[in-house]
């Protein structure tokens, strides 16, 4: 029997049915739609709806039915188009006449909408968790690797060098805006919908703020028709998802140049590498290359989902169901992603020596020559032409910059010894920058961070 079998007086057509059915996914929101369901029905009872009695007998079967699906017990027949027919058929088969009054004032365009808000809120505090343990993992290896450095690269040609502790902590800075974001979309989704009803509210008795403070929603909805057709929280967890997947597949492309024989400054851990079924030789970086990858599909659930809202008049239009698999689709793999990628980085070797002598190129202390010119009272551009000049001759003479540099009038011995291996990093002086003494400052802020982040997680917990 279908919900509006007073309505229309044949069931649907198979093929309507096997379009329309979304049980399969959107069973995920059981426990949800049940939270929704106990808190409707004590708005209903406060409202004088149901007698104390029906409420707990509907409270009751609201528990068996969560019951049922949690151990996979529950029956699912063919007409149960989604989860919210599923509990509400169950419930009134349990409940009987009181079953049958759950749905009053109630809708399954505010239920749906109540019950996805729910759902997200938890999974961004959930994915937010697993970004604070991989920059946990970013924060222990820029510890851990001291004085190591390497060349940091603009155009991907080499520039200056830098600390590795600099370079990790670069990601780390910019998962924190992604827990940032992830924390700011859940303040703000944090509405209730519930007494939206189909689209214009009710006749009935209904309490939606006290529902919103039953169900921890920081507030309800303060117009019906926005209430049941927002689907602005779920492009936005779809949004931060997709640029947290941009930053890791930024990251993945690194690792995979890192640990190529051209780079050789990483070495996967085996645990964290694969091989090859033809070559024998092969190790191979796939938790990067998917990191990568995958990122393609979590920008294709938001492009997609975006597709969908934009012709959407108000208010619920059936089209709002395309929202959940993107959704649930993003939140899966992302984490999956998250946790293979904190993995490669806790067991990932680093090659000190050739990050060292790749950095150790004088072409990277040709700022600093530049700059002692400057302190000397050279204008700037004039100073970078001397040097630019010397390090042409230094290609095309094929004489060594240290030499040119020894023998050039404006500089000599103290500027040459600018240039020794492991010199130039330390220069890096101003706040923020690359050499240890202020990168020591920038590790313990982002400890700080790290501190602040979990203090806001826990909250959610
Ligand atoms: N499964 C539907 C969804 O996800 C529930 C709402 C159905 N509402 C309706 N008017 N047909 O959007």
């Amino acid at each position: 029997m279908t919900l509006w079998h007073g309505r229309l007086e044949s069931g649907m057509a198979p093929e309507l049915a096997a379009l329309s059915v979304s049980i399969h996914y959107d069973i995920a929101l059981a426990a949800d739609d049940i939270r929704g369901s106990h808190a409707h029905v004590d708005g209903l009872t406060a409202g004088g709806i149901l007698t104390s009695q029906e409420s707990a007998s509907l409270h009751d079967a609201l528990d068996v039915v969560a019951a049922e699906i949690a151990d996979g017990t529950i029956e699912i027949f063919a007409e149960d188009e989604d989860i919210h027919t599923v509990v509400e058929r169950r419930v009134t088969q349990i409940a009987g006449e009181a079953g049958a009054k759950l749905h009053t004032g109630r809708s399954r365009n505010d239920q749906v909408a109540t019950a996805l808000r729910l759902w997200t809120k938890r999974a961004l505090v959930e994915i937010a968790t697993d970004v604070l343990a991989l920059q946990r993992v970013l924060l222990d290896r820029a510890i851990s690797a001291e004085g190591l450095y390497l060349p940091g690269y603009t155009h991907l040609q080499r520039a200056q060098p830098v600390l590795l502790a600099h370079h990790l902590a670069a990601h780390a800075w910019a998962l924190g805006r992604d827990v940032d974001r992830l924390l700011a979309a859940r303040e703000r989704m944090d509405v209730s919908p519930l007494g939206a009803g189909a689209l214009a509210g009710s006749s009935l008795p209904l309490d939606p703020d006290g529902t919103a403070a039953a169900l921890g929603f920081a507030r309800r909805f303060e117009n019906s028709l926005d209430a049941v057709s927002d689907r602005d929280f779920v492009a936005e967890a779809l949004f931060d998802v997709a640029l947290l997947g941009v930053h890791l597949s930024r990251m993945g492309e690194e690792m995979v140049l890192w640990t190529s024989e051209e780079f050789g400054f990483a070495t996967l851990a085996d645990t964290h590498a694969t091989g090859s079924s033809m070559l024998p030789q092969k190790k191979n970086a796939d938790i990067a290359e998917l990191a990568r990858g995958k990122s393609g599909r979590l920008i294709g659930n938001l492009t997609g989902l975006l597709a969908t809202l934009k012709g959407l008049p108000l208010a619920y239009n059936r089209d709002l169901q395309e929202d959940k698999e993107p959704l649930f689709d993003s939140v899966s793999q992302i984490h999956l992603i998250l946790r293979a990628m904190a993995g490669m980085y806790a067991t990932a070797a680093w090659d000190q020596a050739a990050m060292m002598s790749a950095a150790d190129s004088p072409g990277g202390a040709a700022i600093d020559l530049a700059e002692y010119l400057v302190v000397k009272g050279v204008p700037f551009r004039q100073a970078h032409a001397i040097v630019g000049g010397l390090v042409a001759e230094s290609i095309t003479s094929g004489r060594n910059l240290t030499e040119l540099v020894n023998a050039h009038e404006l500089l000599g011995a103290e500027p040459a010894a600018l240039l020794a291996p492991g010199r130039p990093v330390t220069n890096r002086t101003t706040p923020g920058g690359a050499g240890p003494v202020v990168v020591a400052v920038q590790l313990e802020h982002l400890a700080e961070l790290l501190e602040v982040e979990h203090a806001h997680l826990v909250k959610f917990m």
